[in-house]
């Protein structure tokens, strides 16, 4: 087996499954986590927020958004799409790495007003569908 293959193998295994633990983890708190604590009351729901989004939580997060992008990046990078920026894939790939820039920042530094956060979810299945676009080779 070629070393090139191993590398993606490797780069692409982890890759998913970071971006496996971001998106499961938006879509399982806004569905779960965040109704079952709102029936706690508001002092133990802010108690709990605070602790999810300060110390290990926090870095596990920042951890999980920016190696998404990151080993995507690199994922296309090793398979050799600068090559070929101007096709279809390269497109698909840049506007995946702008996106993916985009939420990997707004999921670190914060969300903003109200209305821009509830682009967020539905920009993980954008990135979703731009993956399987690229898996086809668009
Ligand atoms: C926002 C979160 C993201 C999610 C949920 C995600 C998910 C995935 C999944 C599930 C695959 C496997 C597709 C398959 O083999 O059928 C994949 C592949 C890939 N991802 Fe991502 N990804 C994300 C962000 C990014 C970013 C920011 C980039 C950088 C541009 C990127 C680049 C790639 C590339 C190049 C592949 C391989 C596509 C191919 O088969 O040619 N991903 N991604």
């Amino acid at each position: 087996v070629p070393v090139q293959t191993v590398v993606l193998l490797v780069v692409q295994w982890l890759h998913v499954i970071f971006a496996i633990f971001w998106f499961g983890s938006a879509l399982y708190s806004r569905a779960v986590i965040w109704p079952a604590l709102r029936r706690l009351g508001p002092e133990r729901e802010s108690e709990v927020i605070g602790a999810m989004r300060s110390g290990p939580a926090r870095r596990i997060t920042i951890v999980v958004s920016s190696g998404t992008v990151i080993l995507g990046i690199v994922r296309g990078v090793a398979a050799g799409v600068l090559g070929e920026l101007t096709t279809l894939y390269g497109l698909t790939f840049l506007v995946a790495a702008a996106v993916g820039v985009t939420m990997a920042l707004w999921t670190i530094v914060g969300f903003g007003p109200a209305w821009l956060a509830r682009l967020f979810v539905p920009g993980f299945f954008l990135m979703f569908t731009l993956m399987i676009l690229m898996r086809f080779g668009y």
